[in-house]
């Protein structure tokens, strides 16, 4: 990617303040109860990192690994889960963190995938929602930053597996 062609969208300051909300919402809503935070790999890795730390409810974490299929910056709507959880959730208060949604296909496969393992409750936590690109009826519980339409990298967020890095939010210009 140019020099040129970067763009800062979503500073680390911006994205720091938004995790801090993130964080004191969810720790009013669940209080003393444990919670069980399901990162959804690569993406939400710094992410999950960042709000494990700033949530005061007792929280655990375990890690999926889900891909869809081809690279490139559009979905195929085919999602597969290339590493299953550690843990059961069975009974547990479960929040997916997850980096992005964008079609919404990735998530709605796992949360399907995991609602049928009865856990006590099922939630969703998206650092961007791109909510006007949905392909499906799917909806985050917790949103960071809401965006419109174009690709972005960062802060976990990559483009063919580079620039997870920065830790800034930058958009891709076509
Ligand atoms: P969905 O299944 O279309 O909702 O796509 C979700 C996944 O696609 C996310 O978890 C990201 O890994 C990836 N993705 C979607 N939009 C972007 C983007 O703008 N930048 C980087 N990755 C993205
Ligand atoms: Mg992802």
């Amino acid at each position: 990617m140019a020099e040129q062609t970067r763009k800062v969208l979503f500073s680390k300051e911006r994205i720091a303040a938004e995790i801090n909300r993130l964080a004191k919402e969810i720790s009013n809503d669940y209080g003393n109860q444990e919670i069980m935070l399901v990162g959804v790999l690569k993406g939400s890795f710094l992410f999950v990192a960042d709000l494990i730390r700033e949530i005061k409810s007792p929280a655990v974490i375990d890690f999926v690994r889900l891909a869809s299929y081809g690279a490139g910056t559009k979905t195929s709507g085919k999602v597969e889960l290339r590493k299953d959880l550690e843990m059961s959730i069975k009974d547990r208060h479960v929040i997916i963190v997850e980096d992005i949604i964008d079609s919404g296909y990735t998530l709605q496969f796992l949360y399907k995938e995991l609602l049928q393992r009865q856990p006590k409750s099922l939630k969703i936590c998206t650092l961007i929602d791109k909510s006007i690109r949905r392909e499906v009826d799917i909806k985050a519980d917790y949103i960071g930053i809401s965006m419109e339409d174009g690709f972005i990298i960062g802060y976990g967020l990559d483009h063919n597996e580079k620039y997870r890095d920065l830790p800034d939010i930058y958009l891709i210009e076509e």
